[in-house]
């Protein structure tokens, strides 16, 4: 038993509670051979903007390791050990070529993949390029953003297109903003639904136009998949209810419900405004990437801002360290909950309570499947192309269900239970079909009385 759980309940307790616990190494450690970093390194991150590279090469730090990423003059892009496989002067330095880039000390040549063009310092006869592996990782370049996979190579997945990719009528604008703490915190943000009630509403005032409502504690409900989580929370306004599903696929990709959206009439199936993940830059630093999704039907407030997204900015209320102090500390935002739960979270200090079903469950799968890589296993990735995308969920929808005095919650669960069964029904279409589906089904099980005004 720890010094401070024996002093449980006691009134000034701080001489007690001073222990110095350790984080939670296997969960959050992301480095080469740490148990989470190599699970990490299944799965395609992204790790750059497009717009990032240009002229000069760019240093940068993913999952621990020291790298630098560039687009060579043929157009293709390399992601590189950062120091030179001669003598390691670093390659961010170095000269864009027509081929990979030339290091500025003694000029070999690398590849983008990583493999040695020139050693013009080495006799004509010499082999000593053919001895040498300089690192290098495979990367898809994808609407602005650079993904990479950085694990074994026989082990690489397909690069997966989720539907939300390519919803008709969103414009995706993708963003990029560094948070120093290490990547759960920020991870933990998306699977916990209720810190809206708090953070986004009752202590500091409602900090999102258009959900309002968020103050009401919701009704949530959590579905398991072998990629991840949906889940979905739930609330009342009059005789309107509002179900906010969410996207989480393990590790960090997220998806939410549409950003200015407004409670005021039926919706079905509305989708994402954001598609982000949290990639780990080291222990203690992270960077989350990720697209804003402007479209008129899941934005219904139009107060999305395009020039207010990119490298260190997006469009919504407490996302980056860039506003005041006094802003920060009068209405703080996530980005100071989960940064200011320090360098690293310290989960043995932590009392989770009944709201903290979300990050639980995640820690629990993330663990499992940590372990499941230890052990040489596979772990479940999500599989989707251009012509079949993976399917997700992230989105509202909103149905005309009058409240019941005797148990309201208990009508909002079922709704959202009927409601989510539909749309998982709805996962052997595709597209417009797809969204037919849902919608005929809906009909059909809560009448026309429910959606009634829809779209009016
Ligand atoms: S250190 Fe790079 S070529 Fe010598
Ligand atoms: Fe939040």
């Amino acid at each position: 038993m720890t010094e401070s759980a024996r002093w449980t309940n006691k009134k000034y307790g701080g001489y007690h509670t001073r222990e110095n616990l350790d984080d939670d190494v296997d969960l959050t450690r992301v480095g080469p051979a740490q148990p989470c970093g190599e699970y990490m390194r299944r799965f395609w991150f992204p790790v750059a903007m497009t717009e990032q590279l240009g002229e000069r090469p760019v240093p940068i730090r993913i999952l621990g390791e020291d790298l630098v990423i560039f687009r060579d003059l043929s157009g293709n892009i390399g992601l590189l050990h950062r120091h030179c496989s001669h003598r390691r002067m670093s390659l961010e330095y170095g000269r864009i070529e027509q081929h990979g880039i030339r290091c500025a000390y003694h000029g070999w040549q690398f590849d983008a993949d990583g493999a040695i063009l020139d050693t013009p310092g080495e006799p004509a006869d010499s082999n000593i390029k053919e001895k040498i592996c300089h690192g290098a990782y495979p990367i898809h370049e994808y609407k602005g953003l650079v993904f990479a996979y950085m694990g074994p190579p026989d082990e690489k997945p397909e690069f997966p297109i989720l539907d939300s990719f390519n919803i008709e009528g969103h414009e995706m604008i993708p963003y990029s903003i560094h948070s120093p703490c290490n990547w759960l915190q920020e991870s933990e943000n998306s699977m916990d639904p209720f810190h809206s009630v708090f953070l986004h509403g009752r202590v500091n005032g409602p900090q999102f136009p258009g959900l309002e409502h968020f103050v009401a504690l919701p009704v949530v409900q959590y579905f398991k998949r072998p990629e991840g989580f949906v889940y979905s929370h739930c609330r009342r306004q009059g005789d309107l209810i509002m179900m906010r599903f969410h996207d989480h696929i393990t590790p960090t990709m997220a998806q939410n419900g549409g950003m200015f959206q407004k409670l005021d009439g039926p919706k079905v199936f509305g989708r994402t405004s954001l598609t982000k993940w949290v990639t780990p830059i080291d222990d203690t630093n992270s960077r989350k990437f990720g697209w804003r999704h402007f479209n008129d039907a899941d934005e219904v407030l139009r107060q999305g801002d395009k020039s207010g997204v990119g490298w260190e900015k997006v469009d919504f209320y407490g996302q980056t360290a860039h506003r005041t102090q006094e802003e920060r500390l009068s209405s703080p935002g996530d980005w100071e909950a989960w940064t200011s739960q320090g360098p690293i979270n310290i989960h043995q200090r932590e009392y989770l309570g009944t709201t903290d079903e979300g990050v639980s469950m995640l820690r629990t799968k993330l663990r499992k499947d940590i372990r499941a890589v230890q052990r040489g296993k596979p772990v479940a990735h999500p599989k989707g192309s251009e012509a079949a995308p993976y399917h997700t969920y992230g989105g509202d929808t909103v149905l005309r269900i009058p409240e019941d005095s005797l148990d309201d919650p208990g009508i909002m669960r079922q709704a959202q239970s009927q409601v989510a069964k539909i749309y998982f029904a709805a996962d052997q279409y595709e597209e417009g079909d797809r969204r037919e589906f849902i919608s005929g089904e809906i009909h059909k099980h809560f009448g026309s009385e429910a959606v009634r005004g829809m779209g009016s």
